[in-house]
């Protein structure tokens, strides 16, 4: 089976495309290898992918409809699309919001338009976000909750690109599925994400902030976890036509200053804390409701904190050599 993973030097995209090509599938990996976090991690994660002689990946911009084109024609065969290509993170959507609507709105339409002359398809699987749940205050969040109060530019985005995809699917019947991911980690993980931020601080001997307030909680979800989540949905696609929507989360939301304390003991390290206001963007909190995705398929996150954290706390020693 060929399968298309998009973002395929990113985080997850690596993850993924890792374990289809264990299990002996064929994978088209594409990316810009944009310069949002360091490019040498994207460059050195793509090195851990090709020596697998079913692994090809082309530089392709998921905004540009010629060079998808181009693609679809060349690998018509394909059979599956993971896509993983955008712009993350929250933060930086109050700096430059203009990238996340071309990467992932416009991305989102070239990306289906695409799509459409792929006779063989059977399944697009692509990631969403627990950003779409936006300033909603009752947790655990359920896939039936109203998601009209976006917090930020990066779940306009997301959510755009939920909506895009259901269009998608009623036209032209290419069945999909959108996977809501809560704070995914680990190792080979994003270095503008929290964890990773704080990682790089206390073993260099920096302060970390920390937010004023009752303290923000994440439902952290282990990479292992996600990789699992998202093979099992792709081989379990709905009918022509149709769309869903499901949650993929840890189930057990996490405190800041828990992970502060887990990084300090793999890290061997003490850090000093500064405290500043909670900036607007950033949720309190968020917990993922996953009972519609374990009665679909009998997903549950497997992986605990701290078993997750330890794991990600011997990559980066060993990645950064510290
Ligand atoms: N990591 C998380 O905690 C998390 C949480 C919720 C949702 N997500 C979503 O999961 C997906 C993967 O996230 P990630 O953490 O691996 O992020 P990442 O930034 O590591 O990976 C995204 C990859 O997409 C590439 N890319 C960006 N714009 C592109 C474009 N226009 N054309 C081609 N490639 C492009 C980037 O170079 C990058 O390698 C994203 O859609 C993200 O929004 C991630």
């Amino acid at each position: 089976m060929k399968i298309l993973v998009t973002g395929v030097a990113g985080f997850i995209g690596f993850h993924v495309a890792e374990a289809l090509l264990k299990q002996g599938m064929e994978v088209v990996g594409i990316d810009t290898l944009n310069d949002y976090y360091d490019p040498s991690l994207k460059a050195a994660r793509l090195t851990r992918l090709e020596p697998y002689p079913r692994f090809r990946f082309l530089n392709v911009d998921v905004t540009d409809p010629q060079a998808l084109q181009d693609l679809v024609e060349l690998h018509s065969d394909l059979e599956g699309v993971i896509h993983l290509a955008a712009q993350a993170g929250v933060r930086h959507s109050l700096v430059d919001p203009y990238s996340y609507v071309t990467s992932n709105v416009m991305g989102q339409v070239a990306l289906l338009e695409a799509c459409r002359h792929l006779k063989k398809l059977t399944h697009v699987v692509y990631a969403s976000s627990s950003s779409v749940y936006g300033r909603n205050q009752t947790v655990p969040f359920r896939e039936t909750d109203r998601v009209e109060r976006p917090g930020s530019v990066y779940a306009v985005t997301k959510r755009a690109a939920e909506l895009t995809s259901e269009s998608y699917a009623y036209l032209y019947g290419i069945p999909q599925t959108g996977l809501r991911f809560f704070t995914v980690y680990g190792p080979w993980g994003r270095p503008d994400m929290a964890y990773y931020g704080f990682a790089r601080a206390i073993s260099e001997g920096r302060p970390v902030t920390l937010y004023e307030g009752k303290g923000l909680s994440r439902d952290f979800t282990y990479i292992d976890d996600i990789v699992r989540g998202v093979l099992k949905v792709l081989g379990k696609p709905p009918e022509s036509g149709m769309s869903r929507i499901f949650n993929l989360g840890g189930d057990k939301p996490e405190r800041v200053t828990r992970m502060i304390a887990l990084l300090e003991q793999d890290l061997g390290k003490r850090v000093l804390v500064e405290r500043q206001p909670r900036p607007v963007a950033d949720m309190e909190s968020t917990w993922a409701s996953l009972e519609k995705v374990k009665e679909f398929c009998g997903w549950m996150p497997e992986v605990s904190f701290e078993e997750g954290m330890k794991e990600f706390c011997l990559w980066f020693r060993k990645y950064h050599g510290v």
